[in-house]
């Protein structure tokens, strides 16, 4: 097989930072590949965070502009593209695996394209075991290089040959490329791509690139075009969604962004990931002044201790994190706080761990995504020293996670007798009596309804009983 390699990942390149505005291209489909999917079906397995299903959405509307229509199961398309994460070994572990899986369907269906795209490709490492171990993959393509799909394509089926495009540094943005949206009443909206932070121990700013924003307009055209077609809920998605217009070089930040997009009607607006360092007084004030956004902030700390924060390069101390969840806390009485946290990050000793928990303690995250730290290769936490066993690591964690169920239950025991509003998503995946959606405050409610018509509906239901994951309730007419 021929073998067509166009860049290759460096995550040295990716590092780099150039003083360069990013510029906005209009998205067109060279006519050329038309009809490029006639006749054809394709799959995409998605892993890893919103980002990534946001791009799928974007793959997949590409996909179907250039003819191909979706398979029912990835074993029986024509084209399977894996979408993939690099944050933690095991999800790449898990990508691995799905790999060797797909290797005999392969064997069996020889005109079967299989791509790989997202972060995994960004990592040399990934993309040099790629093609040693996994010869049967012909597509491989970076973050970056998402547009480029239709000729990527084009070389593999056309050539018959392998292809891997991997950028190391970030392109353009793209407008008006087609999307095939997942969900007919909950949007992701990306307001800016790429992460300028560089926490020690994060592989993202080398996968996904420098920090670029969108053009304000750009993203409120957006909402108000999903609000037309009858959207109730948007989720503005970024690395770094505070950090939103430092690029433009103008002073819009998200704050102002929040107040904008509260007057194009949209119900409801979440918001993924903030830093607690760019958290400002403006965007708690929007939280507090925008009926449409949420009472509800997730809001990652990583650590407790104020040692380990700065050998994380997270620019924050616990008490300055805490500062800012007590004005969260006044500004927006009962706003529901969610987190992440890394255990075992290199050396962390007990001491350290235990100011972890105490954080957890004063905050009472009502959720929180508890990791152990992954070494990833080309970080500078990769290059730091580490005694601590895996035991170690795993009785943190376990220790960690008994404190955050606690307050995962008292979460949603407080709505207990209270009324709330869900944007219901559907039937309850163990229960076809019940429908199920989400508050205001994110909780995941269920109550008994088999009135499918209020799918995509904002109804109000009266909690009954709060359990650790969720809550059960019941519909009331108020
Ligand atoms: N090891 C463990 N957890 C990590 N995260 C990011 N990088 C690592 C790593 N190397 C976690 C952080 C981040 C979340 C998306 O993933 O908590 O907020
Ligand atoms: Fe990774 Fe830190 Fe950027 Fe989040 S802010 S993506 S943890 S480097």
């Amino acid at each position: 097989m021929a073998k067509i390699k166009l860049s290759m990942p460096n995550l040295g390149n990716a590092r780099s930072r150039l003083e360069k505005n990013t510029p906005t291209y209009h998205y067109v489909i060279n006519k050329e590949y038309n009809d490029l999917g006639k006749d054809k079906t394709y799959f995409i397995y998605t892993y890893g965070c919103q980002g990534n299903e946001a791009d799928s959405e974007v793959i997949a509307g590409i996909l179907e502009d250039i003819g191909y229509t979706r398979a029912s199961e990835g074993t029986e398309a024509d084209l399977v593209i894996l979408n993939t994460c690099a944050i933690r070994e095991n999800a790449e572990n898990r990508i691995w695996g799905v790999l060797g899986n797909l290797k005999g369907v392969k064997a069996k269906r020889k005109d079967m394209l299989i791509a790989i795209c997202g972060c995994m490709p960004q990592e040399e490492n990934a993309t040099n075991k790629l093609l040693s171990s996994y010869p049967f993959v012909d597509i491989i393509f970076g973050t970056h290089n998402i547009y480029d799909l239709p000729k990527l394509l084009y070389e593999a089926r056309e050539k018959e040959a392998k292809v891997i495009e991997v950028i190391s540094t970030e392109g353009g943005i793209y407008e008006g490329a087609p999307k095939h949206r997942e969900n007919k009443y909950k949007a992701w909206v990306n307001i800016m791509f790429g992460c300028d932070e560089f926490c020690t121990y994060c592989i993202v700013p080398y996968t996904r690139g420098k920090e670029r924003s969108r053009a304000k307009d750009d993203i409120i055209n957006e909402v108000k075009d999903l609000v037309a077609k009858g959207y109730k809920e948007v989720t503005l998605l970024g690395q770094n969604v505070n950090a939103y217009g430092k690029d433009l070089g103008t002073d819009y930040t998200f704050g102002d962004l929040l107040y904008d997009l509260d007057k194009t009607g949209i119900a409801r607006i979440r918001f993924t990931t903030s830093h607690p360092k760019d958290l400002d007084l403006k965007t708690i004030y929007a939280m507090r002044d925008c009926a449409s956004v949420m009472p509800q902030l997730h809001l990652p700390v990583q650590s407790g201790d104020d040692y380990i924060l700065k050998k994380m390069n997270r620019k924050y101390t616990h008490q300055e994190y805490l500062d800012k969840v007590n004005i969260l806390k006044k500004e927006i009485p009962g706003i529901s706080l969610t987190t992440d946290i890394i255990v075992g990050f290199p050396n962390e000793t007990e001491e350290e761990f235990v100011n972890t928990l105490k954080l957890v303690d004063e905050v009472k995250f009502e959720g929180a995504f508890t990791f152990i730290y992954s070494r990833r290769e080309g970080t500078p936490a990769a290059k730091m020293e580490d005694s601590i066993t895996e035991e170690e690591k795993h009785a943190r964690l376990d220790r960690l996670n008994v404190l955050v169920d606690k307050y995962y239950l008292e979460g949603n025991k407080r709505f207990e007798g209270k009324v709330v509003k869900v944007l219901v998503d559907g039937i309850s995946k163990n229960n076809k009596d019940n429908l199920c959606g989400y508050s205001e405050h994110l909780k995941l409610v269920h109550f008994p309804s088999k009135d499918l018509s209020l799918i995509g509906k904002i109804v109000n239901v009266k909690i009954i009983e709060g359990k650790t994951w969720f809550a059960l309730g019941e519909l009331v007419n108020e």
